[in-house]
């Protein structure tokens, strides 16, 4: 029967790293996958993940199954850190569960919606993170997408947005990115989520907000506003955690998938459905990266030490969207680039054509996104000039 599957590409920003990790070039800049990277082009363990893992190692003495649910007390951790000191969280109304990765939370958030009303739709941004369709649609729902990023101005496009949501049926969610959104850079202001969130009452939506990068934007309680807001004002919100960035525990998978519902009893109906749809997929999540947060969220020092990590990898990455933006003014002698430093988060269009791009991959070894999706943690000292050159090069033919 495998005879009959045809090869599929590879996956837009996977496939992207593998070309990068192939390329000989000794100059090669990687802007492609989203991953922190420091001044040497490193994406290290954080101290304070790291100090958490020493603990784990000398005290675990048993690697018996937790459960679908996952590691509790991080559960709870990170409901607190999503929510913010929260009625809802006091009172019962929000439940949430520890999945492998913010992928998992997505899917599981899928599956439960797909449960809860089959016929509804996820209507997603305009463009959005490559990943979202597959996940969410694969589990069966109808995937929508409202209009968000107008390139023109490189900033969102609301009254469109906005236009568009008003069609939304009741019922049907919408994907908000809690902050830094992928791929654009362009994030909603607190007047535009208090907006949307009025929206959702009056047509009856319900927002599912991918929370990815909290903390990369201004700082971890201003990255929550949106999520807090539409959790303080409507009856439903669902919402997907990822803490592959904040704790840089890439590869051991830590996600949350929550829930606020309308009362206590409807939120344990409901969390009764996702453990029966963990079981039914994975049974249960890994552990360790989920103890490791755990631990630092819920140890003061370590906590503190965390939080001081955060801000450094924030500050570098704003401080790099400051240099690029004025190394491109120098170059150009125009603002055509400064959006970039008015953005937020990982990411950036820059604003260049295919041609453009695949020109800088194949003459300079210079990996974005065919999209011009540039992961801004990729520049430093060394090859901000050469890639700065490079873009003045290929954008003036
Ligand atoms: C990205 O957008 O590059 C990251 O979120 C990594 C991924 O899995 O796509």
């Amino acid at each position: 029967m495998f005879e009959r599957l045809a090869t599929l590409p590879a996956d837009p920003i996977l496939g992207l790293m593998s070309l990068f990790r192939n390329d000989p070039n000794p100059r090669k800049v990687d802007l492609g996958v989203g991953v922190y990277k420091n001044e040497q082009g490193e994406t290290p363990v954080l101290a304070s993940v790291h100090e958490a893992e020493k603990r784990l190692l000398a005290r675990q003495t048993s690697k018996v199954y937790v459960g679908p649910a996952g590691n509790v007390t991080f559960n709870a951790a990170m409901s607190a850190l999503l929510l913010g000191p929260s009625t809802a969280l006091a009172e019962g109304r929000f439940v949430a569960v520890q999945t492998p990765g913010g992928c998992g939370a997505l899917r599981v958030a899928a599956e439960l919606v797909k449960t809860a009303n089959p016929s509804a739709a996820i209507w997603v941004s305009d463009p959005t993170w490559g990943n979202h369709i597959p996940l969410l649609g694969n589990a069966g729902l109808t995937i929508r997408q409202y209009p968000y990023f107008d390139a023109a101005t490189s900033a969102v496009n609301f009254d469109a947005m906005m236009a568009s949501l008003a069609q939304v049926k009741a019922g049907d969610l919408v994907l908000l990115h809690g902050c830094c959104h992928n791929p654009s850079g362009a994030d909603l202001s607190p007047e535009q989520w208090r907006r949307v969130a009025a929206l959702a009452l009056e047509t009856g939506f319900t927002p599912f907000v991918d929370m990815a990068y909290q903390g990369f934007a201004d700082d971890l309680e201003t990255d929550a506003y949106g999520l807090r807001y539409l959790i303080d004002h409507l009856p439903e919100v669902v919402v997907a955690a990822s803490c592959s960035k904040n704790f840089g525990v890439y590869r051991d998978r830590v996600g949350l998938v929550g829930l606020l519902s309308e009362s206590p009893a409807s939120a344990q109906a409901a969390m009764s459905h996702m453990l029966s749809i963990v079981r039914g997929i994975y049974s249960m999540p890994p552990d360790h990266g989920a103890a490791l947060v755990a631990e630092v969220l819920t140890d003061p020092q370590l906590r503190q030490r965390w939080e001081a990590e955060v801000a450094e990898m924030r500050g570098r990455i704003n401080d790099l969207r400051e240099r690029f933006s004025s190394a491109m003014q120098v170059r150009l002698g125009s603002d055509r680039f400064d959006f970039v430093k008015r953005q937020k988060g990982m990411f950036s269009f820059l604003g260049l054509s295919e041609t453009q791009v695949l020109q800088l991959r194949s003459e300079y070894g210079i990996y974005m996104l065919n999209s011009a999706r540039a992961s801004i943690a990729g520049f430093n000292a060394t090859n901000m000039d050469y890639v700065c050159d490079a873009i003045a090069e290929v954008v003036s033919v």
